[in-house]
This record gives structure tokens, sequence and C-alpha cells, in this order.
């Protein structure tokens, strides 16, 4: 696999101690949330030494841009840290996040009894502080790469992200976001078996987040001794996903190398989406199980992580349907 190593990471600023000392549960909170793992998770450390192997320092010292945030002091945060969110430099935009830790605060609201500066703004709570990294990215090809943001725009509901992420957990992918994000139901059409998968608990596509993100409809038919007499592991359509080509035509690619999206069928936000099997002679019953994916399976045994507990699928929604009267 890949040889080359990266080299270590820039200084790391420690922004954290001081506001951990006196708001231990909102750091106890976040400690124990992606955002703390942001530079850390070992499918990130995995796919940036990768890319570093592949395509150069400059494409994998890119990653860092929101993996970890630059402070006005030259350094970089460690990871997704507090001044990610409360104390952005002035004029920080999507391409010049900056943490200044000589700023006020900021906070949607003030009880009057900080020891620090605060500074009041609603933009806290709306999606403002969540867009420089969760809101487009595309590669220098202008392949799109990550899309949450325009996705969250689209939706007509118009709740912010953090009525269902709530601060400072922010959890996603946790089981606790996942079972919220869809539901699947079975029933019978005549000789049909239908699965409806209904995406209705998020506020975006899903899967959404980078490429590596799939979530496969598993459905499956079995007679009355439970042998399986049909599953639809060879459908394409029943696998959500946005998979990546390279200039070969390879899919999927990596994000660095990708010229063009070779498929994007993932859900949109309150999609319904239906799928028919035709029931084979002696079906007795039926399974449906909606699997989501952080990467998909050949990837991490590419990248040895196939044994990563962190990374295992896990079932969003399942139901079963009885086919005897
Ligand atoms: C990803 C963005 C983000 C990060 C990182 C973050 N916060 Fe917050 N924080 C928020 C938002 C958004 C609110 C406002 C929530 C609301 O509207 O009630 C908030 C509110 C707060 C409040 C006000 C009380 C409360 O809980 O609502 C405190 C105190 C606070 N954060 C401390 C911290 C500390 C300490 C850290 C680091 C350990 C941190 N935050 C990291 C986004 C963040
Ligand atoms: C010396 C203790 C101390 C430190 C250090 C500290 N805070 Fe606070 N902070 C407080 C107190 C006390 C309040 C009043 C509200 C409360 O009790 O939670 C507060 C309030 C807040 C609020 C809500 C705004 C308000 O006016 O109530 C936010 C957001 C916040 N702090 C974030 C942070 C962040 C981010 C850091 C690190 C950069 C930090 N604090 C460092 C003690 C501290
Ligand atoms: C400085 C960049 C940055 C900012 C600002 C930021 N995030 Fe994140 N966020 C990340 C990164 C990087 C990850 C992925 C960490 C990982 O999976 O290792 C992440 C992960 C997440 C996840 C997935 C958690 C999970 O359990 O899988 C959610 C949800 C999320 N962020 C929501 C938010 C919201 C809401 C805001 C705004 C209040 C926000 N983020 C602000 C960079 C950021
Ligand atoms: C209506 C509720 C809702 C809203 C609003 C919402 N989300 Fe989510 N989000 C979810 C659910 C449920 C999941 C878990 C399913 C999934 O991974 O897509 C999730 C997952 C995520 C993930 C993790 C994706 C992954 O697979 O790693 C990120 C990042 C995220 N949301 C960011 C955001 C951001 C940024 C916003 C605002 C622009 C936002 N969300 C608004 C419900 C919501
Ligand atoms: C524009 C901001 C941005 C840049 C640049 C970026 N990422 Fe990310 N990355 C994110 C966000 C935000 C998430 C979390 C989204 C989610 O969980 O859905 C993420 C998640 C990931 C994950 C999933 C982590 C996990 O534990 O599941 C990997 C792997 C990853 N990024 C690798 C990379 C690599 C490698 C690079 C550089 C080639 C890179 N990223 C550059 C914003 C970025």
């Amino acid at each position: 696999m890949v040889a080359a190593v990266l080299p270590l990471a820039l200084p790391l600023a420690l922004t954290l101690p001081p506001c951990a000392d006196c708001h231990p549960r909102q750091y106890q909170e976040w400690a124990a949330s992606a955002h703390a793992a942001s530079a850390a998770s070992p499918l990130y450390r995995a796919m940036r030494q990768w890319a570093y192997a592949d395509a150069g320092e400059a494409v994998a010292a890119r990653c860092a841009d929101c993996h970890t945030v630059p402070t006005a002091s030259g350094e970089r945060s460690a990871a997704v840290e507090c001044g990610a969110c409360h104390q952005l430099a002035a004029g920080a935009g999507p391409d010049t996040l900056l943490i200044d830790p000589d700023r006020p605060v900021l906070a949607p609201r003030t009880s009057g009894d900080a020891p620090h500066p605060v500074a009041v703004s609603a933009a806290i709570a709306a999606d403002a502080p969540c867009l420089p990294c969760h809101g487009q990215l595309s590669n220098p090809a202008g392949v799109p790469l990550c899309t949450t943001g325009p996705e969250a725009a689209a939706r007509t509901a118009g709740a912010a992200c953090i009525a269902c992420h709530r601060p400072h957990t922010f959890a996603g992918a946790a089981a606790a976001g996942l079972h919220r994000a869809a539901t699947v139901s079975l029933d019978r059409r005549g000789e049909i078996l239908r699965a409806t998968v209904l995406a209705r608990g998020v506020g975006h596509a899903l899967p959404t987040g980078p490429s590596l993100r799939q979530v496969r409809l598993e459905v499956e038919i079995l007679d009355r001794r439970g042998y399986r007499l049909f599953d639809n592991r060879s459908d394409p359509s029943a696998l959500f996903a946005r998979l990546l080509a390279d200039p070969a035509g390879n899919v999927p690619a990596p994000p660095w190398r990708a010229v063009a999206v070779a498929q994007d069928t993932r859900l949109a936000a309150g999609e319904r989406r239906t799928f028919d099997y035709p029931l084979p002679a002696g079906a007795w019953s039926a399974e449906a199980r909606l699997v989501y994916h952080r990467a998909p399976p050949p990837l991490l045994h590419r990248l040895a992580l196939a044994q990563e507990a962190s990374l295992a699928p896990r079932v969003i929604a399942r139901a079963r349907l009885s086919l005897v009267d």
C-alpha cells in the first residue's frame, strides 16, 4: 500500500484548556464528538496519507483547511475546537477561516455573567458557522465532493443545522442521528414485493458529507424454513451514494483524482423512493434493512481499516413482512 510517510503536523494551538476549565459540560459533549476527532480519526489519517503518497504534499496540505483551523498566531488547532465557531477573526469567510483567541466569544445571547467579552450574534445559531467547512467542497477539476450546504438550502422546511444537530455533540452519523434519518417499509402488491424508503429526518441528502458515505437498501425474501430465495445485492439502484470517476473511468475514484461524478443516487431530504421485486415461488417472509457505511468496504480493506469497530456498517432502519395469510 502507501509507502511515503507524511511529515508531522504543524504546531498545535491550545485554545481548549481555558474554555474547558469553566465550561465542563460543553467540553465533555464536544470531546466525545466527531469534531474533537476531526484530525485524528483513523479514516481521515489513512485517506490523508494516501492523498500525500498519491498526489503530493500540496494536496494533502489542503485537507488541514477544514480538519484543523489556523489561528491568528500562525499555529493550527488540533481539531474543530471551540474557537472554530465561537472566535472567528473579523472578515473570516468561507476560504479564510481563522481563530483569534483574543476575540470576544460569539454567543446567540448573553447571561451577563461571563468573565470574558461576549459578542452577541444570532448568526452562530444559524448555518453560518457551519458552512465554511460543511458548505460546498469541490476539487481543482471542479468535481463536487461535499455539498451539504446547497443540499440544505434546497430543503423546504428551512430548519437551522442545530435544530437537528444539538451543540456540542453535533451527532450525525452517530447512532442517535442515524436512527432519525430514514424509515423503510415493506408491502405486498400481488406478486410484487415493494420496499419504500423515506428520508424523513434529514435536512440534506442521505447520505451527505464526503463522497465516502454510502447507504444501501438490503432486501431478502425467505422460504418457510428461512432459506434465502432472493436478495437484491445485484440491484445497483439500491445503493444511495455519490460515486466519483477518475480520468481512466475507474469508479469509485478518490476525491483528488476525480474528474467527474459517475452517479449520484443519494436521497434528497424528505424523498420517498420505492423498489419493486417479483416474489419467487415459495416466498414466506421478507426483510429489509437500510445500512449506513462510513466508507465503502473495499476501500476500508485497502486502507487496512476493515477491522476498525468505529467504521463498521450500521443499520439505520429495518422492516419485516410475512407473505402468508
Ligand atoms: C461546531 C460549532 C461549535 C463548537 C466547535 C463549539 N460550540 Fe459552543 N455553541 C455553538 C452554538 C451554535 C451555540 C449556540 C446554541 C444555542 O443557540 O443555544 C453554542 C453555545 C455555547 C455556550 C452557551 C451555553 C450553551 O450550551 O448553549 C457555551 C458556554 C459554549 N457554546 C461553549 C463551548 C465550548 C467550551 C466549546 C469547546 C469545548 C464549544 N462551545 C465548541 C457552536 C459550537
Ligand atoms: C474563567 C472562566 C471562563 C473561561 C476561561 C471561559 N468562560 Fe465562557 N463563560 C464563563 C461564565 C461564568 C459564563 C456565564 C454563563 C455560564 O455560567 O455558563 C460564560 C459564558 C459563555 C458563553 C455564553 C454567553 C454568555 O454571556 O453567557 C459562551 C458562548 C462562552 N462562555 C464560551 C466560552 C469559550 C468558547 C471559551 C474559550 C475561548 C470560554 N467561554 C472561556 C466562564 C468562562
Ligand atoms: C472548521 C471546520 C468545521 C466547522 C466550522 C464545523 N464543522 Fe462539523 N465537522 C467538521 C469535520 C472535519 C468533521 C468530520 C470529523 C470526522 O468525521 O472525523 C465534522 C463533522 C460533523 C458532523 C458529523 C458528526 C458525526 O457524528 O458523524 C456533524 C453533524 C457536524 N459536523 C455538524 C456541524 C455543525 C452543525 C456546525 C455548525 C454549528 C459545524 N459542524 C461546524 C468540520 C467543521
Ligand atoms: C431535519 C434535521 C436535520 C437538519 C436541519 C440538518 N441535519 Fe445534518 N443530519 C441529520 C440526520 C438525521 C443525520 C444522520 C444521517 C446522515 O448521516 O445523513 C445527519 C447527518 C449529518 C452529517 C454527517 C454525515 C455523515 O454521514 O458523516 C453532517 C456533517 C451533517 N448532518 C451536517 C449538517 C449541516 C451542516 C446542516 C445545516 C446546513 C444540517 N446537517 C442540517 C439531520 C439534519
Ligand atoms: C472544505 C473543507 C474540507 C476539506 C478541504 C477536506 N475535508 Fe474532509 N471532511 C470535511 C467535513 C466537513 C467532513 C465531515 C463531513 C461528514 O461527516 O459528513 C469531512 C470528513 C472527512 C472524512 C471522513 C472521516 C471519518 O472519520 O469518517 C475523511 C476520510 C476526509 N474528510 C478526508 C479528507 C482528505 C484526505 C482531505 C484532503 C485531500 C480532506 N478531507 C479535505 C471537510 C473537508
